[in-house]
């Protein structure tokens, strides 16, 4: 279990209670993130599910494999070198206390 806060509009934190296992993805389509859609389920083809890593947070994530590296060009935001797919984010417990912003446009 992992608390994660998701940043959206007007920067209104929601912090929710994520499973380990779980995607970050998944946590926010269950908490009813505004944004995030996660429309293919996490098999990476809808990159509906484009966060923003906060920089503090960026060294405990998890490496990026190539296909999340070019599904990352093709997000309808703006790719940052913060842009990771949330759908590809396994929560652990070393997550606990991760901020995500919502790309602004998405929300
Ligand atoms: S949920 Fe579709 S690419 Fe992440």
């Amino acid at each position: 279990m992992a608390r994660i806060t998701f940043v959206g509009a007007g920067d209104e934190k929601t912090t929710v209670e994520a499973s380990t296992g779980a995607s970050v993805m998944l946590a926010a389509v269950q908490n009813g993130i505004r944004g995030i859609e996660g429309e293919c389920g996490g098999s990476m083809t809808c990159v509906t599910c484009h966060v923003y890593v906060a920089d503090d947070d960026t060294p405990r994530m998890p490496k990026m494999a190539a296909e999340e590296d070019e599904l990352l060009d093709y997000t309808t935001s703006a790719r940052l070198p913060q842009s990771r797919l949330s759908c590809q984010l396994v929560v652990t417990d070393d997550l606990d206390g991760l901020t995500v912003s919502v790309p602004q446009e998405n929300t």
